[in-house]
């Protein structure tokens, strides 16, 4: 067997502008186009080496193949045939809670066994194949600000970075749950789609996606966390609306999250909210207001988990000794 080992790291992104709906489950092609930050906190580390059957550890506990092993083969079909792997991750990311670990993840996996099979591969090429995995992980590529074009085809669909800019943005990640989620996200949007609420969502999204980026451009961070809350409770409203199986990510603990941010910025903070396929509250802020605003939400409720993130770097390959 071979010994050889290829190893990548790929950092988490959180979407201001969300991915909720596929318009083809084949080939993961969603129904709007999504804008996210990397952050430099939350990453996965993931080594591939030859092995007996796909097998997966995270954070040295065996999980269940049946994902990675669909994807590998969805690889070995459309790149190039490569042996059976252990797959090895490291993951600084509250698994299944909301914080998209699938993105870091699936952008690590993907850039791990590219490398490890010598496929020379453009970033817009990895991107695409991760989506496959999972759709925010096309996103997760890219330093700072990137967009997943939604593309009408396998060909067309897929990210990329926006111009690097120096905006100072910080988030609060608020920790409600580390447990896993009960509704998984592709699960959810297919339920959300069912809603009357859906296509007018999807339509404010596309003006929304470019109000967006105009707002990063000008760096006006005001403006960037009031589309960002708008388009997250907006994407949460479906689900409650919806006419296949109604569900809500939120607990009680999120609401009061919520309420509190609403508080804080009429107290004159900047802090809006976003929320992903879970219950845990991110704030969007500035990084000179990231800490006290940490503090205050630790002030309401002394046993909440809190992080402060910030925009992080693109994908990279580790060297092996
Ligand atoms: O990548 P998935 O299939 O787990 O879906 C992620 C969906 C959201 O996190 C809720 C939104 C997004 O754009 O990341």
């Amino acid at each position: 067997m071979n010994d050889k080992t290829a190893t990548a790291k790929a950092h988490t992104n959180i979407a201001l502008i969300k991915y909720w709906g596929k318009k083809d489950r084949e080939l993961n092609l969603p129904t709007t186009s999504s804008l996210s930050l990397t952050l430099n906190e939350f990453y996965t580390i993931t080594a591939v080496t030859e092995g007996k059957e796909d097998t997966l550890l995270i954070n040295n506990m065996m999980q269940d193949p049946k994902r990675i092993h669909q994807f590998l083969d969805f690889l070995r079909q459309n790149v190039g045939d490569f042996p059976p792997l252990t797959v090895i991750s490291r993951n600084m990311v509250p698994t299944s809670a909301g914080l998209a670990s699938s993105a870091s993840s699936f952008a690590a996996l993907t850039a791990a066994v590219a490398k490890y099979n010598d496929w020379d591969l453009s970033e817009k090429e990895l991107s695409r194949l991760a989506r496959r995995g999972s759709g925010s992980a096309t996103r997760s590529f890219f330093p700072g600000f990137a967009v997943w074009h939604e593309g009408t085809d396998d060909e067309s669909s897929f990210a990329e970075a926006l111009p690097a800019t120096d905006l100072p943005i910080a988030l609060v990640v608020c920790e409600i749950a580390g447990t896993v989620k009960k509704v998984s996200s592709s699960d959810g949007m297919m339920r959300a789609m069912t809603s009357p609420n859906y296509a007018a969502w999807v339509e404010e999204s596309k003006q929304q996606f470019e109000e967006m980026q105009a707002a990063i451009a000008a760096k006006d961070l005001a403006k960037i966390g009031e589309l960002a809350e708008k388009n997250a409770l907006d994407m949460h409203a479906l689900n409650l609306t919806a006419t296949d199986r109604r569900f809500t990510y939120f607990n009680q603990m999120t609401q009061d999250i919520l309420a509190k941010v609403k508080e804080l910025r009429q107290a004159g903070f900047l802090a809006y909210a976003t929320l992903d396929a879970g219950p845990n509250v991110k704030i969007i802020t500035s990084q000179d207001q990231a800490e006290t605003i940490q503090a205050k939400l630790k002030e309401a409720f002394p046993k909440l988990r809190l992080e402060i993130a910030t925009p992080g770097p693109g994908f990279s390959y580790i060297k092996e000794d």
